[in-house]
C-alpha cells in the first residue's frame, strides 16, 4: 500500500475550462480520503488525474514516493472503481474478475487464487458463474469491486460507485466498503457528492467547489468548525441556517447580532473575535439542532430567546423538522418527536449561541 501525493495540481481543459485549480492534498498510506462537492466541482477529474487517465496541466502526482506524471495508468499500480460498473455483458463473474489478470499474463493457478479469494471477502462465490445480467445492482457493484482486489493494488480509486443503487442498498455497500478498507489495510480514495456517504465513510475528507479546495478535514471537524460558508451549508442535513445581520455593541460591552427583527446577544468570548464586525454586516449561522424547544432546553447564558411562527411541521419519526418563521427569515429547527407545537403556532425557542457561526459577509470566510 502507498501514499498519495498531490502538489499544486491544475487541470484546464479546452475553451479554458479549470477542473482542478492548484490542488494539494495528501493521503496517508491505509487512510480512506473522500473528494466530495457539488456536480460539476472536479471531483472525477482530480481522481482521473491520480489514475493517469487525464493529463496534468500543472502540477506533481507522486504514488507511494515516485513522481507519476509521465507513467501511464497500466504502470501506476491503482485500480479504479467507477459509477457505471462496466463489466463485461459476455463474461461470467469470474471471467470479468479474472480479465485485467490475464492480460497481464498472471499464472492460471495465481488467478484462480485471487479471484476465489476475492469473492469471498465479497461474499460472492456463489455468484462466480453468473453473467452480470443476471446479477442485482448490488451484486454487480461487488464483482466491480472484486475486479478490483484482484488487481493488489496501492491505491484504490472510487468514483461514486454506490450511486446507481437504492437508498438501501447504498447504506449496506457502504458499511462493507468500510469494512474492506480495514480488512484489505487498503489506501482509499472515494468521490461522492453524497456529504453523508463522505460523513459516514471518510477519515478525512476534501471538500471542493468548482475546481477549488475549499476544507480538508475530518468528518467532525469540518461539521464543527467550518472553515466558510460554503462547507457549513454543504455539510449537514438540514442544512445550517444562515441570517444576514449586523453585530453592534451594548452600553454593558456585549455583543449582539441582529437582522432588523430578531436580536441574539453572543457570548462574550467572542468579544475578541468579532470586536472589528461591530456596526458591519455579516451572516450567522446555526445549526438545527442548536435551535431548542423551550420545553426541554435549560436556558443557560448562552441561550437567547426569540420568537417564530410555526409554518411547516415534518415527523421523521425519531426526530421532527419544523420550518420557522420569524418575521425576517425562515429557519429549521431539530426537535425530539414530543411536545411539538401545531402549525401556525406562533412560538418561543431558544437558541444556543455558544454553538453559533460567523462568517464574513463578502469572503464567507468563518470567523470564530
Ligand atoms: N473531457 C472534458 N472536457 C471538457 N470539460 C470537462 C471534461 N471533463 C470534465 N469537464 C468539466 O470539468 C468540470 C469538472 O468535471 P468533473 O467531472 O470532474 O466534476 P465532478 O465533480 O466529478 O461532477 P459530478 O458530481 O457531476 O460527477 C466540469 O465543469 C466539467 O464540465
Ligand atoms: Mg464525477
Amino acid at each position: 500500500m502507498a501514499d498519495v501525493v498531490l502538489k499544486d495540481v491544475t487541470k484546464i481543459f479546452e475553451r479554458n475550462i479549470i477542473a482542478a485549480d492548484n490542488i494539494s492534498f495528501e493521503v496517508k498510506d491505509k487512510e480512506f480520503v473522500v473528494l466530495v462537492g457539488p456536480s460539476g466541482c472536479g471531483k472525477s477529474t482530480t481522481l482521473r488525474l491520480i489514475a493517469g487517465l487525464e493529463e496534468l496541466t500543472e502540477g506533481e502526482i507522486y504514488i507511494d514516493g515516485r513522481l507519476v506524471n509521465d507513467i501511464p495508468p497500466k504502470d501506476r499500480d491503482i485500480a479504479m472503481v467507477f459509477q457505471n460498473y462496466a463489466l463485461y455483458p459476455h463474461m461470467t463473474v469470474y471471467h470479468n474478475m479474472a480479465f485485467g489478470l490475464k492480460l497481464r499474463k498472471y499464472p492460471r493457478r495465481e488467478i484462480e487464487r485471487r479471484v476465489h479469494e476475492a469473492a469471498e471477502i465479497l461474499g460472492i462465490t456463489d455468484l462466480l458463474n453468473r453473467k452480470p445480467k443476471a446479477l442485482s445492482g448490488g451484486e454487480q457493484q461487488r464483482v466491480a469491486v472484486g475486479r478490483a482486489i484482484v488487481r493488489k493494488p496501492k491505491v484504490f480509486l472510487f468514483d461514486e460507485p454506490l450511486s446507481n443503487l437504492d437508498a438501501k442498498l447504498r447504506v449496506q455497500m457502504r458499511a462493507e466498503i468500510c469494512k474492506l478498507h480495514s480488512h484489505l489495510e487498503a489506501t482509499i480514495i472515494y468521490v461522492t457528492h453524497d456529504q453523508v456517504e463522505a460523513m459516514t465513510m471518510g477519515q478525512r475528507i476534501v471538500v471542493m467547489r468548482d475546481g477549488v479546495i475549499q476544507q480538508i478535514d475530518t468528518p467532525l471537524n469540518l461539521y464543527n468548525r467550518p472553515a466558510n460558508k460554503f462547507v457549513a451549508g454543504f455539510i449537514g442535513s438540514p442544512t445550517m441556517n444562515f441570517i444576514q445581520g449586523t453585530l453592534s455593541k451594548d452600553w454593558r460591552g456585549g455583543l449582539s447580532f441582529s437582522d432588523g427583527v430578531i436580536k441574539l446577544g453572543l457570548p462574550r468570548r467572542h468579544n475578541r473575535r468579532l470586536q472589528s464586525y461591530v456596526g458591519r454586516e455579516l451572516i450567522l449561522g446555526i445549526r438545527p439542532e442548536d435551535i431548542l424547544n423551550p420545553r426541554f432546553g435549560k436556558s443557560t447564558p448562552e441561550t437567547v430567546t426569540i420568537w417564530a411562527k410555526v409554518e411547516v411541521i415534518e415527523p421523521m419519526g425519531n426526530e421532527t423538522f419544523l420550518y420557522l418563521n420569524t418575521g425576517s427569515t425562515s429557519l429549521v429547527a431539530r426537535f425530539s418527536t414530543t411536545k411539538i407545537p401545531r402549525v401556525g403556532e406562533e412560538m418561543k425557542l431558544m437558541v444556543n449561541m455558544s454553538k453559533c457561526h460567523f462568517f464574513d459577509k463578502d469572503t464567507e470566510i468563518a470567523l470564530l
